[in-house]
């Protein structure tokens, strides 16, 4: 696919009935695998401080990290639709310094969206950055940036009067101008509620199979994350086992002098070493 996705094609699908599958990846070669699948969206999410640089949540991330994967993801997946998460602290502080964030996405690292994790005391944010002309996905639900304030994650909308709480945060984040939605962690039923009722495009997280389309983060698809995952995360394969092994068969190699064999060595051309020994003689 040589076209670059856009949000008129994810509206379609929503239209349609078509589902959407999104990735939550990092870097150029996994985008560019990416970009060869039927794969229509690629979110540059926060979670790279934790997958790529090993903290122990989002929050370390910043902008100009962000703005350097995210540029970087384009270029191995030219062709996805690419939406790049806005960092803890870059929209909290004012509008001006969400605006000049939103913005550098854009500019910078050809992002097509913005994702904001939001509350209702972001819809001013929403808005303004709306209203700038950038595209915005509004993440509610399970917001892994607050974590400080709640400590662990837990599904949301599990009650009836959480459900109605969110279905009316949905609505709002839609009204002050959010293009699409990202519901993290919300009951199934709720979601399917959410996303009947919503006319823009609504990707969900641990939120049941009612939503317009699914993102996971590439390291769980592959089952190259050790340690605990959330409940649901799925992995389509172990690379984890398989990647431990190509390494340790590498390391085996080197080791019995197996690697490098002349086919992965540079060689002088023919007759070379010889006028080499001949220019060598004496000297040493
Ligand atoms: O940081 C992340 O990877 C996310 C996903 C839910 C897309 O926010």
């Amino acid at each position: 696919m040589n076209t670059r996705i856009t949000i008129a094609n994810l509206l379609a699908a929503k239209r349609e009935g078509r589902k959407i599958a999104a990735i939550s990846c990092y870097d150029y070669s996994t985008a560019r695998l990416v970009s060869q699948t039927d794969v229509q969206m690629i979110i540059v999410g926060d979670s790279a401080a934790q997958v790529v640089l090993g903290f122990d949540s989002t929050l370390p991330a910043t902008m100009d990290f962000m703005v350097a994967i995210t540029a970087a993801v384009r270029r191995g997946a030219p062709n996805v639709f690419l939406v790049a998460d806005m960092p803890f602290l870059s929209y909290q502080i004012s509008r001006a310094e969400a605006l000049r964030n939103a913005g550098r996405f854009m500019t910078e690292a050809g992002a097509q969206m913005v994702k904001i994790e939001a509350t209702s005391a972001h819809l001013d944010v929403i808005k303004a950055v709306s209203d700038a002309g950038i595209a915005v996905m509004a993440h509610i639900g399970i917001r892994p940036q607050s974590i400080s304030k709640t400590g662990r994650f837990k599904a949301e909308a599990t009650t009836a009067e959480m459900a109605a709480e969110l279905l009316s945060l949905a609505e709002q984040m839609i009204a002050a101008g959010a293009g699409s939605l990202l519901i993290e962690g919300i009951a199934a039923e709720v979601s399917e509620i959410v996303t009947s009722r919503c006319e823009v495009p609504v990707i969900g997280i641990g939120s049941g199979p009612g939503c317009d389309g699914q993102v996971l983060i590439a390291p769980d698809i592959l089952g190259l994350t050790q340690g605990p995952c959330p409940k649901f995360a799925k992995s389509y394969d172990n690379m984890a086992k398989r990647t431990v092994e190509a390494f340790d068969t590498y390391a085996l190699e080197v080791g019995k002098q197996q690697y490098p064999d002349a086919e992965h060595s540079y060689h002088m051309k023919t007759g070379e070493f010889e006028r080499l020994q001949e220019l060598l003689k004496g000297k040493l």
